[in-house]
């Protein structure tokens, strides 16, 4: 059994390499995967726990808070947490707080994997790519000597209406907007849509992707498609993409990821 568990929710990779890059430093981590059911529950043995993961609708992703509520972690343990969000922190943090009770937490805004709602630019300060990589890569480094060490937050986790407006009804309609997920001319027929779904939601039905109702809109599909090949209605047609670089699509996929 590793020393550290970090539990990691990430749709488009960005949260999973900071979790990687916290582990290095922090040493003997496993890192369990919350895009579904995690496959470790029982985190009884850990010295530190850690929650890592992006802000979807202004809240926790898919069903994190579920899960979370499922984790034992020892009284002593130390917790931490960081979230990587666009623009707009949300209530997040806070949920966990409010669960596993944080000695130290941290967020960072990123690049925005919401590219069916609005552009990347509105990331806060505005940043390309290659910056959104140097940011996550400082506060992995910060974060991680933190965490080694035994850091302590001041405060608690930002709370109130500014934060809280949170947006179940965001991340519904956006649910609703499956129906008009559809492959375009660049799909190769890969099926990584297929491996990267966390909900076994797609299949290749005469080699195209096929989507069912079971949508969490973790957006790794469109996000981790190698040729850009899904869009959303016509909103996605002429927008980028947001993959984190440094992760595979089939890590996404994984249960648990030790690092020594
Ligand atoms: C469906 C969806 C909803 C999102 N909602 C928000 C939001 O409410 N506020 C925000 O600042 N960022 C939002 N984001 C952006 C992500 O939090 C951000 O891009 C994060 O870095 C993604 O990390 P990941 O690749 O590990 O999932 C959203 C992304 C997606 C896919």
């Amino acid at each position: 059994m590793a020393e550290n568990i970090i539990y990691c929710y990430s749709g488009s990779g960005h949260c999973l390499d900071m979790a990687k890059k916290i582990a290095r430093i922090i040493g003997d981590t496993d890192i369990v995967m919350m895009r579904s059911f995690p496959a470790v529950t029982d985190a009884s043995h850990a010295k530190r726990v850690g929650f890592i993961f992006s802000c979807m609708g202004g809240g926790l992703p898919g069903d994190v808070e579920e899960y979370v509520k499922a984790i034992r972690i020892a009284p002593d343990a130390y917790r931490f947490a960081v979230e990587q969000y666009a623009g707009y922190l949300g209530c997040g943090l806070r949920k966990i707080d409010d669960i596993v009770h944080l000695d130290y937490w941290d967020g960072i805004s990123n690049h925005s994997t919401a590219i069916w709602l609005m552009p990347h630019v509105l990331t806060f300060p505005p940043t390309t790519p290659n910056k959104a990589q140097e940011r996550i890569d400082r506060k992995a480094k910060e974060i991680g000597a933190a965490v080694r060490l035994g850091r302590k937050s001041e405060k608690r986790p930002p709370k109130g209406a500014a934060f809280e407006l949170m947006s179940k009804g965001i991340s519904a309609s956006h649910a609703k907007r499956v129906k008009s997920f559809k492959a375009n001319d660049n799909c190769v027929s890969c099926g990584t849509c297929v491996t990267v779904c966390p909900r076994n939601n797609i299949q290749l039905v005469g080699g195209k992707p096929s989507f069912g109702t079971n949508c969490i809109g973790c957006l790794s599909c469109v996000q981790m498609c190698p040729t850009a090949a899904i869009d959303i209605g016509n909103v996605t047609r002429k927008r980028e993409r947001y993959p984190n670089r440094q992760i595979k699509a089939a890590e996404l996929s994984e249960k648990v990821i030790h690092i020594d």
